[in-house]
């Protein structure tokens, strides 16, 4: 789905690079509350460079960071995602996704999977309205003791709101 109110941002969507990794992390700890170690970021970009998705604005400062791992045959997961919360509700993550989704499809990977803290309701909304489900619940998931939900897609990215 195409957003045409964000391009007097001069946002850009693409491949993350090298040189994101900084921008990404810090991102990353500003809007997650897990703690992740700096590591995690270059882990990811090595495992599979075309499925990590930033969003940069008009300066090129990362203010959007999607994390994805290949699972095994047609499958990947959403492993780390967040837009920085001056940008966020207007249609940057579902832009985002749907660039993730072209390049799993460009690897034959249609299965797509994540998982998202169970009172994390915003997210879950996020992810319904593009096309995600949820599959399972998942007791005790994260490091707090809480409660996660399981989502998975393998279909088409088209949004229901
Ligand atoms: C989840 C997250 C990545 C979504 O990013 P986003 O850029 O806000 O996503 P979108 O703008 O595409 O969609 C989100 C909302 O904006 C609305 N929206 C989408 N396009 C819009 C537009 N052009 N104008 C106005 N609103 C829009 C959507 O309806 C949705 O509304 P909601 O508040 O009812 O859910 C972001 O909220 C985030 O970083 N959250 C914190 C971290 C997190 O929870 N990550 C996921 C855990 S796995």
């Amino acid at each position: 789905m195409i957003y045409p109110n964000n391009y007097h941002l001069g946002m850009e969507i693409r491949i993350m690079r090298e040189n994101d990794a900084q921008g990404a992390y810090s991102l990353m700890v500003s809007s997650l509350d897990e703690y992740y170690a700096p590591e995690v970021v270059q882990y990811f970009l090595m495992q599979w460079p075309a499925g990590q998705i930033v969003a940069c604005d008009f300066s090129g400062r990362i203010i959007g960071y999607l994390a994805g791992a290949r699972l095994g045959p047609g499958r990947a997961s959403v492993s780390l995602f967040c837009v920085d919360p001056a940008y966020r509700s207007r249609g940057i993550g579902s832009m985002m996704l749907a660039r993730f989704r072209q390049s799993a499809m460009m690897e034959g990977i249609g299965h797509i999977q994540l998982e998202v803290k169970e009172n994390n309701t915003s997210a879950i909304r996020f992810y319904t309205r593009n096309g995600f489900t949820v599959f399972e619940r998942l007791e005790h998931f994260y490091n707090d003791g809480s409660a996660g939900v399981r989502m998975v897609s393998s279909g088409s990215s088209v949004r229901s709101n």
